[in-house]
């Protein structure tokens, strides 16, 4: 159902959703396990449902899907639903177009952040939006590198290590003006950028982005074994 955009003033969050998670390797997509009863993207979505800047949130879902409906909270004004790619970049890119064919305005506010990320704090949100309103540019929760970085080639053999002064942890939200993720998610899909964040698309398009540092429990379920640290980091939140 076409829906105007046109009035929107305040933040637009996107959730990609959409994958299907390979590397969890559990019998539904990660974003559907759950944590203390509740769903990934579930408690991901509650933290930006109360979020008081986002005034819209778009979940980018795989044509698929057969266990959105069953959300808490899905039955939404806030919320929209739309179908995801077989890449994130195409996810992300569905939601955008979305946006525009709906008329939202260029300078809107857009934070995109992964599904599979349900222990990003307010405290953090608030820090990116702020450095987003001071500056009017494009930014990124970030966190340095602890480890030693070894290149290898492609052989598998050690090179030497990169220097991790010049090296971050790109994490969500990335949050840019709509107009500004709109034409670089496109420009990313027409060229095949093999990319797995938006602020890639955007420094591919030029655009200058900042970093600001974010906490370290804002992890990625990526393995099973995330699933064990995002609990331990929900509770410690009082969220499960
Ligand atoms: N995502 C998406 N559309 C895709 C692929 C991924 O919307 N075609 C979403 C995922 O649902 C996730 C986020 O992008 O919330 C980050 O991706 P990732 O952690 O790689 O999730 P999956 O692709 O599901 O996991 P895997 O790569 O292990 O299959
Ligand atoms: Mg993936």
């Amino acid at each position: 159902m076409p829906i105007d955009l046109s009035t929107i003033k305040g933040t637009v969050a996107i959730i990609p959703a959409a994958g299907i998670g390979e590397r969890v390797g559990a019998n539904k997509p990660k974003q559907y396990l759950t944590i203390g009863g509740r769903t990934i993207l579930g408690l991901t979505l509650d933290k930006f449902l109360n979020f008081d800047p986002v005034e819209l949130v778009v979940i980018v879902v795989s044509p698929n899907d057969q266990y959105l409906a069953n959300l808490r909270y899905i039955e939404n004004a806030k919320i929209v639903v739309i179908d995801g790619g077989n890449e994130r970049v195409e996810s992300v890119n569905n939601a955008l177009s979305y946006l525009f064919d709906n008329g939202l305005p260029d300078d809107t506010a857009v934070m995109i952040h992964d599904a599979a990320r349900p222990c990003v704090t307010h405290e953090d949100m608030v820090r990116l939006i702020e450095t987003f309103n001071q500056n009017q540019k494009a930014c990124f929760l970030a966190l340095p590198v602890a480890d030693t970085l070894q290149q290898l080639d492609d052989e598998q053999r050690v090179l030497g290590p990169l220097d991790r002064r010049n090296i971050v942890r790109a994490l969500t939200p990335q949050m840019a003006r709509f107009a500004d993720f709109k034409h670089a998610v496109e420009s990313a899909v027409i060229n095949k950028l093999p990319i797995t964040d938006d602020v890639s698309a955007l420094v591919a398009a030029g655009q200058d982005v900042q970093m600001v540092i974010g906490r370290a429990d804002n992890i990625k379920i990526t393995v099973a074994d995330d699933l064990a640290l995002a609990e331990f980091y929900l509770r410690q939140q009082q969220v499960v």
